[in-house]
């Protein structure tokens, strides 16, 4: 099987069988990673560059593991420390990077839909590793992969998306993926960070209470406060969301249900999540990015498998 297409941009292009190659084929990496050898020849003579335009810890760690676990050849590009500072435009930089014969681009970007600008352009298949507020598509598929890892399934399983819906990508990528999946999905935030119209939008349940979303759902997957990214104060301080809507042992105590917690990362501690959560067995916070090499060596080997 193949995917039906070229870049991986969004979930929002997947379909339903993608996404299953694509989880079905992290599954096999997976065991290969828990071998002592870990490196298979699969992208042997593949050249891709890493182009961060934006700072990451997890997703540029991961793919730089994927890669060299898959055996090909990688280039790591900082913006802030090339020529983009001098003035280069995103297109030169990359079209000179392409220029010394690189078969794929995996792009961060503060933009969105940056990645799909590059699309139109250049020849490479491009992965998206975050753009914007846009979509972060293999956060959401390593996120679905760690749900149906400790759950057992995707289809009917209910998810709470906890924050800063409006300025997450992290959410969008999640919200896209577990409806093609069957899954159903309520966010919850204080209203001035949910966006108005998203459950007419995106057939998502919309609640502003925490305790009533933990009541009903079986993983609570929780975001940062995306400060970065808001240009206005959209609420009144971080102890006051802290209070509303930050996740605390006695808060589960008092719910009293078996919740799977997860977060992208990197977490706010004692905002978003207390720490004895966090660090907790209902935590699979590790494990989502542990998952996250398996599940980007099964998208860049289906993305360079798709051009033979
Ligand atoms: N989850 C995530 O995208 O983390 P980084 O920003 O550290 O890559």
């Amino acid at each position: 099987m193949k995917l039906s297409t070229k870049h991986l941009l969004g979930i929002k292009d997947l379909t339903k069988e993608d996404i299953q190659l694509i989880l079905s084929t992290a599954a096999n990496f997976k065991d290969v990673l828990q071998r002592p050898v870990k490196k298979v020849p699969s992208l042997r003579d593949v050249t891709i560059v890493n182009l961060f335009f934006e700072n990451s810890t997890r997703t540029r760690i991961s793919f730089e593991l994927a890669e060299k676990r898959l055996s090909a050849d990688t280039l790591n590009f900082t913006a802030s420390a090339s020529s983009v500072s001098k003035g280069e435009t995103l297109l030169d930089t990359v079209n000179n990077i392409l220029s010394m014969k690189v078969d794929m681009v995996v792009m961060r970007h503060s933009a969105s839909g940056a990645p799909h600008f590059l699309a139109q352009h250049i020849p490479a298949a491009i992965v998206n590793a975050g753009d914007g507020i846009n979509e972060h598509p293999t956060q959401g598929l390593l996120d679905a992969f760690s749900m149906q890892e400790r759950t057992g399934k995707l289809e009917g399983l209910k998810v709470a998306i906890i924050g800063d819906i409006m300025h997450s990508r992290v959410a969008m990528s999640n919200i896209y993926l577990l409806k093609k999946m069957g899954a159903e999905v309520t966010v919850v935030g204080p209203p001035t960070l949910i966006p108005k119209h998203i459950k007419e939008a995106f057939d998502v349940n919309v609640t502003y209470n925490l305790k009533e979303a933990l009541q009903w759902c079986d993983v609570a997957n929780v975001l940062r406060i995306q400060l970065e990214r808001q240009n206005q104060p959209l609420f009144s301080s971080l102890r006051e969301y802290n209070l509303a809507y930050g996740i605390s042992r006695k808060l589960l105590d008092e719910v009293g249900r078996d919740i799977v917690i997860m977060h992208p990362g990197p977490i706010n501690r004692g905002v978003e999540l207390d720490s004895d959560v966090a660090d907790s067995n209902n935590s699979i916070i590790l494990n989502q990015v542990e998952n996250g090499v398996a599940v980007r060596m099964a998208v860049l080997y289906l993305l360079a498998n798709r051009e033979n």
